[in-house]
């Protein structure tokens, strides 16, 4: 067998959350081995924000994110702030653009972020092992005694930073929860989040019908209520207010679209039936929403779009108007992990301190990033998360 090499902290997980720590751990003195079972680090970063990586939040507080106990995130993310990252990418000659409600994209794209953390991680001397598999972990005399494909490793600490379940063709794996079970930590039920709704029948058709249009909405689930625009697709629903509200919506669940949020249809109508009573009920709507969208809202309601407005009822515009106000329609389900951005659960942080993200089960045990159950809206919060705890990892004594 092979002798164990021994470092301060071995980190598993290349990604966002694991290469940050890796810098930050490192730059407090630690000789740090980061492992990874894929080829390439950081897959998930290069592919983020459409290759801009949309890498944090202006916006930043934790009601911004989900998880059981919605404290939990509040130390790490007010130690560690949208600005101390955008400081570390002033540093290395980065610029941002702001897009949109505080999302901030990096200019030089994805891959420049990959370099940063990266060089980061070099300018410590953390050792990067890509292509290595774990197989198992054992906690022996105060070490963590790390098996890889590559021979045995060994360590203090053992920051686990493997990501949570989405996109497995990209190496998503449970190895995070695997470790955590292993010590005892209770796992929070996972489920895809951020990503598109799907929907069969009718409605299914008539969605496939109109794919490529998008509108502006407030999409709401669970109490959860989000102003985005909703992209119709050959699936169902996607775009920021369907993916906003897959976070919080289980399965069976109505969500409820609010077609109109600046202007009142029924007020509308009544004018225009006045005005041009000769315009049919879709040419009207046409002024509102895109045209597809106004022939299959015409069409989803008892009356018939081809009408003359100066035959419609003022029973109907108002029937028309509770519709777009408050639109309420069952998914069939997500696209599940294959296209979601996050996993929603994870390790149940009643197991972790809130300010180390350390095991209160075992000492030296650490869970960083997306396997933790805090998951961040759309729009660069779950890297910000992945900076912030992975900094708070690398404070603990
Ligand atoms: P991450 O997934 O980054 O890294 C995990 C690492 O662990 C990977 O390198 C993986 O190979 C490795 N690993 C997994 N299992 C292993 C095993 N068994 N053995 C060894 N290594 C293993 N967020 C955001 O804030 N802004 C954005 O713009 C986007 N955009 C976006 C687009 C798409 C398409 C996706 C899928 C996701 C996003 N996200 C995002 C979410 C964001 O990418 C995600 O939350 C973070 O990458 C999580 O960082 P982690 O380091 O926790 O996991």
């Amino acid at each position: 067998m092979q002798p164990s090499q021994t470092y301060d902290t071995i980190v598993v997980g290349a990604g966002a959350a694991g290469l940050a720590h890796a810098a930050m751990s490192g730059r407090n003195g630690r000789r740090v081995l980061v492992l990874d079972h894929a080829k390439r680090p950081a897959e998930k970063v290069r592919i983020s924000g459409g290759g801009r990586c949309n890498f944090t939040n202006l916006e930043t507080r934790a009601d911004r994110f989900l998880s059981q106990n919605p404290h939990f995130a509040k130390s790490a993310l007010a130690r560690y702030t949208p600005w101390d990252f955008i400081s570390l990418m002033a540093a290395h000659g980065l610029t941002y653009t702001e897009k949109h409600k505080g999302q901030l994209f990096c200019d030089q794209k994805s891959g420049a972020i990959i370099h940063m953390l990266l060089d980061e991680a070099a300018s410590v001397h953390a050792e990067i092992r890509l292509s290595t598999e774990v197989s198992a972990v054992h906690h022996r005399g105060g070490h963590y005694e790390v098996e890889t494909s590559g021979g045995p490793v060994q360590a203090t600490r053992l920051v686990m930073a493997t990501g949570g379940l989405s996109i497995p063709k990209m190496g998503a794996s449970g190895l995070a929860y695997d470790i955590a079970r292993q010590f005892g930590h209770d796992i929070v039920e996972t489920r895809a989040g951020l990503v598109p709704f799907t929907f069969s029948g009718e409605l299914g058709e008539k969605f496939a019908a109109i794919s490529g249009v998008a509108t502006p909405v407030r999409a709401s689930v669970s109490g959860a209520s989000f102003d985005e625009d909703l992209l119709f697709t050959h699936r169902g629903l996607s775009g920021p207010a369907a993916l906003q509200t897959s976070s919080y919506w289980q399965p069976g669940q109505a969500l409820t679209l609010s077609l109109l949020t600046e202007s009142d249809l029924t007020e509308t109508l009544r004018t225009a039936k006045q005005t041009r009573p000769k315009q049919t009920l879709a040419k009207a709507l046409e002024d509102l929403f895109p045209a597809r969208l106004a022939a299959l809202v015409a069409g989803l309601v008892p009356v018939s779009a081809d009408m003359r407005l100066a035959d419609l009822s003022h029973a109907a515009i108002d029937d028309l108007a509770a519709f777009t106000r408050a639109w309420t329609l069952t998914p069939m389900g997500t696209e599940g992990y294959r296209t979601a951005e996050v996993t929603v659960g994870g390790i149940s942080t009643d197991g972790l301190d809130q300010r180390t993200m350390e095991s209160r089960h075992v000492r030296g045990l650490y869970f960083i990033g997306e396997c933790v159950d805090v998951t961040g809206w759309l729009g660069g919060y779950n890297f910000q998360w992945a900076w912030a705890s992975a900094h708070a990892a690398a404070q603990a004594e």
